[in-house]
């Protein structure tokens, strides 16, 4: 962590929660997370409970995000949802490129190069995912992998936006596995993805926030927040509850 830059933790609750079990989790959170001063906090949400989310976290310091959507403003895409069309209803941000949606729904690289200028121009801040796959780390493969998932997602980015785009490293064989990347393997890498973004411009690469994602915890958050250029958390299961997303903002406060 590096004071420039605010660190974020934002919980990805993937296909869970209906409106009432986001409702009940919002309530609990929100007092837990109103005194954590210098932490910004995101709910990655199911569509469907956004807008009541967006309506009950107004005013809070928690912000609402939409886990995928398309590059294009409108159009014959059944079962798809447009930037405009979260931007609308006030969510803040959208995660791209998860892994999940790459391996389980085909979304490529290519297609992420027109959603993360497309969130950018609806105002929505973009969580761009990469991560090597466990096959991929034992080759050695994970700077090339990498290298070329920031090149294609940011190819379309302008630099003066390169700092508005959230990188989230998330190595495939840490997720919800229970693995964790070791410390050092976590600031290795991110600030590997760091230096990829200050070879197209070294001030925006300052701004840039990287987070780590996989099997983050409460008891292995304070190591993980602690290091130079991790500057936060995109939390799969250890979001599910409120305590565990709170423990984890509270590490992300002391890191
Ligand atoms: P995990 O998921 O924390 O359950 O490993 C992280 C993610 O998929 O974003």
């Amino acid at each position: 962590m590096n004071s420039q830059r605010i660190p974020l933790i934002a919980g990805n609750w993937k296909m869970h929660k209906t409106i009432a079990e986001a409702e009940a989790y919002i309530q609990a959170l929100l007092p837990k997370v109103s005194s954590c001063e210098g932490v910004e906090v995101a709910i990655c949400a199911p569509f469907t409970a956004l807008q009541a989310l967006v309506d009950s976290t107004r005013g809070s310091r928690v912000e609402i995000f939409a886990q995928t959507m398309h590059a294009g403003d409108s159009g014959p895409f059944t079962g798809e949802i447009s930037a405009p069309m979260l931007s609308e209803i006030d969510v803040f941000g959208v995660v791209l490129g998860h892994s999940e949606r790459r391996e389980f729904y085909g979304e490529s690289d290519h297609a992420l190069r027109a959603k993360v200028p497309a969130a950018l121009a609806a105002g929505l801040m973009p969580i761009l995912c990469i991560g090597e796959t466990e096959a991929e780390h034992g080759d050695g493969d994970t700077q090339r992998k990498l290298r070329h998932q920031i090149q294609e997602g940011l190819g379309d980015v302008a630099d003066e936006q390169l700092g508005d785009v959230v990188i989230a490293y998330e190595p495939i064989w840490a997720i919800g596995t229970g693995k964790v990347a070791t410390p050092d393997q976590a600031q290795d890498i991110c600030g590997f993805v760091r230096a990829l973004v200050a070879d197209r411009d070294p001030q925006q690469a300052e701004r840039t926030r990287v987070l780590y994602g996989g099997s983050v915890k409460p008891d292995n958050a304070v190591a993980l927040m602690s290091l130079p250029d991790v500057d936060g958390a995109l939390v799969g299961g250890a979001s599910l509850e409120a305590d565990t997303l709170a423990a984890i903002i509270d590490a992300a406060g002391a890191g």
